[in-house]
């Protein structure tokens, strides 16, 4: 038996108090779901803590995403991130969730060239970092790499309206499907549907337009800048949660001060090594 003072240091315990033994989040759940009108919840998550502890509150979806160029790696754009970079983050949250369906994002280069190299991506993101299912970017001209993954036994979600790796194509941060653009939008949602994709995320596309095609589609529509007529909705947890600073985009809602917790606690740490205040008797052998 070990003695008490030498229990697992360095967060090698376990990830979080275990979560509800409920379910585990399959896409018969999600159009299920959509068909009783409950709302769909999705995060992103990139680690072991942030993964247990929203799967510990119920959230479906946890989105591995390519947002981890940004958001972890330190890059401006999604466009850097590599495959080997996300495999690593995407098995340390499947490891971490007992409910949540956890989505690998295939990244920019790594299923355009052709649906042999799509399905061969997400078969690693299946086979070598546990993921549920993949998420991949693009509407119609995507449709014959939905249908080879799918055809190959993986689960497929959509991502159209603004898709963040074709910033430069797009011109920028834009709101896709303005006016006569809604045609391309609602089209593309009808094609990633039709050719076998269990859910679509639409990124900044107009309320109105946004919910007419969660309206048409049988498959759920997760929003993100797209309006409350979505089937579901997803953020960043770094900018929903404020560990991110600085300008947010318009559709983020924040719900926490992360940032200036952590900072606080890091103060008072430095403050109490700075003065001779820690470690104190009760954490010194
Ligand atoms: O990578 C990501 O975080 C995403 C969301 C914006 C949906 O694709």
């Amino acid at each position: 038996m070990p003695a008490p003072e030498e229990t697992a240091p360095y967060g090698s315990g376990p990830a979080a108090p275990a979560a509800s033994p409920a379910k585990r989040v399959r896409t018969h759940h999600l159009r299920e779901m959509k068909e009783r009108g409950e709302k769909i919840t999705m995060l992103t998550a990139y680690d072991m803590y942030t993964a247990a502890t929203f799967d510990e509150a119920g959230i479906d979806l946890l989105l591995v995403g390519d947002s981890a160029s940004n958001n972890v790696y330190g890059n401006e754009t999604s466009l850097p991130v590599t495959v080997d970079e996300l495999l690593p983050l995407t098995r340390a949250v499947a490891r971490s969730v007992k409910r949540a369906m956890v989505v690998g994002d295939l990244p920019f280069g790594s299923y355009q060239a052709s649906p042999e190299q799509g399905y061969l991506t997400a078969v690693r993101f299946m086979k070598e970092a546990g993921a549920h299912c993949v998420k991949l970017e693009g509407g119609a001209e995507m449709a014959p790499v939905i249908e080879k993954c799918t055809q190959g036994g993986i689960p497929v979600m959509a991502h159209i309206g603004f898709t963040p790796q074709s910033e430069h194509t797009l011109g920028g941060y834009r709101v896709q499907g303005r006016g006569d653009a809604s045609d391309r939008v609602v089209a593309d949602a009808h094609a990633v549907q039709e050719a076998g994709a269990f859910a679509v995320v639409m990124e900044m596309v107009p309320g109105d337009v946004a919910e007419r095609i969660s309206k048409e589609l049988t498959i759920p529509t997760i929003g993100i800048g797209a309006g409350a007529g979505c089937d579901g909705q997803v953020l960043v947890w770094q900018d929903a949660f404020g560990l991110r600073t600085g300008r947010m985009a318009r559709f983020v809602k924040q719900y926490a001060d992360v940032h200036s917790v952590l900072l606080d606690a890091a103060r008072a740490y430095a403050d109490d090594v700075r003065g001779g205040t820690f470690p104190g008797a009760e954490h010194t052998f």
